[in-house]
Parts: C-alpha cells; sequence; structure tokens
C-alpha cells in the first residue's frame, strides 16, 4: 500500500478552512493508503514556545484531528517528537544539504525577513527536517497546500542526493497529493481572502467555537455596500460572494437559491441571509464542538492514542534507520 505522509503544524485552533481544505481529505485518504499524520511539535520550536504552550498546543491540535474524524485505527497518528529518529535522519540528511540552497528557500526567506532577530539553524534547515519526516516512513505522497510545494521539492532533492551519494536507490520521491485538484477554499469573514488566522480572530470561523461567538462573528461579517441589483449572473463583489460560499458549505440548495434570487431582483436583506448563515454554520458547527470538547477532556483516550500511534510509527522509523545506518556504513563493534 503506498504511503502517505504529513505533519500537522500545532498553531492554534483548527477552523473551517482547515477542515475543507485538509482534514477532510486526511480522512479520505486513511482509508485507501498507509497513512502516517503526525503533530510537528519539534518544528514549532523555531519559534520558541514555552513548555506550558507547546503541551497545550500540541494537546489541542491531537484531540481536534481526533474529533474530526482522524481514526488512530486506521492511520498511525503520532506526535513527531516522539520519534527521535527523526531527528537522527535529520542529522545524516542535514550533511548533504547546502547553505547557499537552503537561504533560497522563500519561506526560510520571509522568516527571516519578519523575525530579524530569530533566524536560528533550525529555522534555516526546516525544509531538511521536513525531509526527514517524510522519508522516515520512505513515504511517497505528501497532502500539503501550495505553500509547501518548495519543502516538497526539497524532500526530492535530499533523498535524491542521498540515493546517488551511496549508489543505492533507497529513497522513493515524495509526491504532492490531493483529491480535489483545487482545494476548496474557504473565504474568510472579513471579506479579504481565504480563511485566515492572521487576519484577526473575526476573520474565522473555529470547529470549536461556542454558538454565540459563532452568530456574533457572522453577523458582523463584512457585507459591502451594493448599488443597486445587478444582472443575474454577473459577478457580486468579494464579500457577498464570499458570504455564498460560506452558504455553499452548510446551507440546502433552496436556502441559497432562495438568497440568489432575493441578491438579482434587489429584494435582499443581508441581515437575513448572514442570520441563516448563523443557523445553518451552528447545526454544522455544533458535532464538531461536542467532540472536540469530550476528546481534549479525555487523558486517557489521548494518551492511549498517543502511545498507539508512537508504537506503530517506531516501527517504521526503526527500520529506515537501521537500513540508512547499513548504508551509510556504520558497524557495530559489539
Ligand atoms: N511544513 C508543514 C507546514 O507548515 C508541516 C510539516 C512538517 C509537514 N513536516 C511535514 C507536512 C512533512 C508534510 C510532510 O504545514
Amino acid at each position: 500500500m503506498e504511503k502517505v505522509v504529513s505533519g500537522i503544524r500545532p498553531t492554534g485552533k483548527l477552523h473551517l478552512g482547515n477542515y475543507f481544505g485538509a482534514v477532510k481529505n486526511f480522512i479520505r485518504m486513511q482509508d485507501v493508503y498507509d497513512a502516517f499524520f503526525f503533530i510537528a511539535d519539534y518544528h514549532s520550536l523555531t519559534t520558541h514556545p514555552t513548555p506550558g504552550d507547546l503541551h497545550g498546543s500540541v494537546k489541542r491540535v491531537l484531540a481536534e484531528y481526533v474529533a474530526m474524524g482522524l481514526d488512530p485505527d486506521k492511520c498511525t497518528l503520532y506526535m513527531q517528537s516522539d520519534l527521535p529518529q527523526t531527528a537522527e535522519l535529520y542529522l545524516f540528511l542535514n550533511m548533504n544539504a547546502y547553505k547557499g540552497e537552503l537561504e533560497r528557500v522563500s519561506s526560510f526567506k520571509e522568516k527571516a525577513k519578519s523575525h530579524p532577530d530569530n533566524i536560528n539553524a533550525g529555522l534555516l534547515t526546516y525544509p531538511v527536517l521536513m525531509a526527514a519526516d517524510i522519508l522516515l516512513h520512505r513515504g511517497e505522497k505528501v497532502p500539503v497546500g501550495k505553500d509547501q510545494e518548495q519543502h516538497l521539492e526539497m524532500a526530492r532533492t535530499f533523498g535524491n542526493r542521498f540515493n546517488r551519494l551511496y549508489n543505492h536507490e533507497y529513497f522513493p520521491e515524495p509526491q504532492a497529493f490531493n483529491y480535489n485538484q483545487a482545494l476548496v477554499k474557504v473565504p474568510g469573514l472579513t471579506g479579504v481572502g481565504k480563511m485566515s488566522k492572521s487576519a484577526g480572530e473575526g476573520d474565522s470561523i473555529f470547529m470549536a467555537d461556542e454558538a454565540d461567538i459563532l452568530r456574533k462573528k457572522i453577523m458582523k461579517a463584512v457585507t459591502a455596500v451594493v448599488e443597486g441589483p445587478s444582472e443575474p449572473g454577473s459577478a457580486k463583489p468579494l464579500p457577498i460572494q464570499n458570504l455564498f460560499e460560506l452558504m455553499a458549505l452548510v446551507c440546502t440548495p433552496d436556502v441559497i437559491r432562495h438568497f440568489e434570487q432575493t441578491y438579482y431582483d434587489g429584494s435582499i436583506r443581508f441581515g437575513d441571509m448572514k442570520k441563516q448563515l448563523a443557523d445553518d454554520m451552528e447545526v454544522f458547527i455544533a458535532p464538531f464542538r461536542e467532540k472536540i470538547n469530550d476528546v481534549i477532556h479525555d487523558d486517557a483516550k489521548l494518551s492511549k492514542i498517543a502511545k498507539t500511534g508512537a508504537d506503530k510509527a517506531s516501527e517504521s522509523a526503526n527500520k529506515t534507520i537501521r537500513e540508512v545506518r547499513e548504508i551509510i556504513g556504520f558497524k557495530k563493534f559489539y
């Protein structure tokens, strides 16, 4: 069975965009692939979280992914830091990763610019650590967004370089992989673009949002002043289009048709439309919120999941590390 590997950064709460853009794909993949999903807690150290913050965010993201439907019986779900084998492969790969190529990586250049006081070596070698994550399981398919393609290209480079150096076709070439060609893009509530945490709390609908907060956020969503009705079929102003796109995710076709019609005949009341969206969104979110709250308070369950995942992932990692050491030429004297 083909191996799928993907890492999840433990940054804050999961939102609707993460759900439709990534998590839903993971849930499908776990049924048909040998899938490894892990919480990338080593990676998160580049920004120096406090011990309490680190554990809290890892726990939240684990609970949220389990609540969304990642099933430890179907996939291997683990914490990156439970696999120190990752660090060993990272060390090996670092020997053949060059400063120049790492400095040219866009994400490095951006981060170096935005945090000039913390350009650490971990940041520079972030793509090497990511390559280690993937190659550790000899992963072939990597479900990631567009922003990760350059990193993935480097994972191929490092794997190939290792193969060539030791004249051994060992690592396969990991490829980006997603089901829907155009990943579902979920717009945010502030009318600017894709739902994003960096656009402020009010932009995102979080999967764990309480009902009243959810309603308030949606009612506050930007609806640009519309100057009279437009021709049926003509493009809607972006904030309005965004609301229709959100409706498409959670409302019935009838409801959507009704608001489409009233939009084009000019009788629409955006307050009513947002109220409807808020009601339907609450119906959609409520079961997720309840599940997240259950799982995050169930330490016994989380502990069992993490342990099972660590054991399964270690088996795969140990095999790779054993073979890599042999290929490199390490021999034991005892
Ligand atoms: N860099 C990825 C991100 O920012 C997270 C990640 C770490 C990852 N290791 C990975 C993704 C390995 C895929 C495979 O989202």
